[in-house]
């Protein structure tokens, strides 16, 4: 009790505050998303995310390169499918020539050490904009589970570190687990986005890819932002089925979901701060309403704090010079 216990006893100088710190942000928490697009010298800015482009191959292996040189580890890559090149089915998905598999080999030829995780769903190949096959306005499960398996072993075999099912299927974890184990690559490994709601923060995105659905909506695959429980469900279904490392998205709207899974599970889990979250800082910035680095850190550290060990931000470049 007070005069005995003072709490701003630890507050008074830097380097107190330092040494009772809780939670710390490094340049090695960071993942950062990337867009490619086909041709040469292109690099197209995406108007509701000031400071993203769509790249294309060549200005992708630049920027990999200055990337890893301000010591980011990870990159998370989706790419911009031509509308001729889309059908129902992601046919072009399993393409060994599509553009993901161009751009993984080129990532992994030129910076090999980055650590490259690819995009697995339908959306951006599908004629519907949805994230698995559509028949009669629905959207089919398992049959979209076995083109999701034969993608993610394309971009294994371009030589993907990790892949990242973003399409919220039910079992298909285990089926892209046992696919690669088959194929030997027992080494690939799975970052699952588990706990991925029906948010409407992925507009910016989906206009960076031209993937919006075409009808409805996502919430029969997506979760329903009013559940908490459901998150850890998917969850531990997961990792049962061989995810190793898990993911709750979008962020800060989502940092309780965080705190109930780390309490819950042992493997590490990413954090993905989506498009909309970077929009409206920026937006908020460019009105001269917040100031942006300041705000930026505060958030990146809320999801250290809430117990996130990986952070997939459109930010890493920015807070990595502000780290440096
Ligand atoms: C595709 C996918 C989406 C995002 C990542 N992968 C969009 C969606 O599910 O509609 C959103 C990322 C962001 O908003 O930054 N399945």
């Amino acid at each position: 009790m007070h005069p005995n216990q003072r709490n701003r006893r630890l507050r008074q100088s830097p380097a107190i505050r330092q040494l009772v710190s809780e939670s710390q942000l490094t340049v090695n928490d960071m993942m950062l998303p990337l867009f490619v697009t086909e041709g040469t010298q292109v690099k197209e800015p995406i108007s509701a995310m000031p400071g993203c482009y769509r790249l294309s191959l060549d200005l992708l292996q630049e920027e990999v390169k200055s990337v890893s040189d301000m010591g980011i580890k990870a990159l998370l890559l989706f790419v911009m499918v031509d509308d001729a090149l889309k059908d129902n089915k992601g046919t072009e998905a399993l393409n060994p020539e599509g553009l993901m598999q161009r751009a993984v080999r080129k990532v992994k030829t030129t910076t090999p050490e980055m650590v490259v995780m690819t995009d697995v769903a339908l959306d951006p190949y599908s004629s519907y904009g949805h994230d698995g096959i559509v028949e009669k306005g629905k959207i089919l499960n398992d049959p979209t589970v076995e083109v999701l398996a034969q993608m993610a072993l394309s971009h294994a075999q371009a030589g993907a570190d990790f892949v990242a099912p973003s399409d919220m299927m039910d079992g298909r974890i285990q089926k892209i687990r046992t696919v690669l184990e088959s194929a030997g690559l027992t080494d690939t490994g799975i970052m699952s986005y588990s706990a991925k709601y029906a948010s409407a923060f992925y507009g910016p995105f989906r206009e960076a890819l031209d993937s919006a659905p075409g009808f409805g909506d996502k919430k029969t695959y997506q979760m329903d932002p009013a559940n908490r429980l459901e998150a850890l469900t998917e969850t531990l279904r997961d990792i049962e089925e061989g995810a190793d490392m898990v993911m709750v998205k979008p962020g800060l709207a989502y940092l309780d979901i965080i705190r109930d899974i780390r309490e819950n599970v042992e493997v590490p889990i990413a954090a993905y701060q989506v498009s909309g979250e970077y929009a409206m800082l920026k937006a908020a910035a460019d009105k001269g309403w917040l100031d942006h680095d300041a705000v930026m850190m505060e958030q990146l550290l809320a999801f250290k704090r809430a117990g996130a060990n990986l952070i997939a931000t459109y930010h890493a470049k920015e807070a990595a010079q502000l780290l440096a």
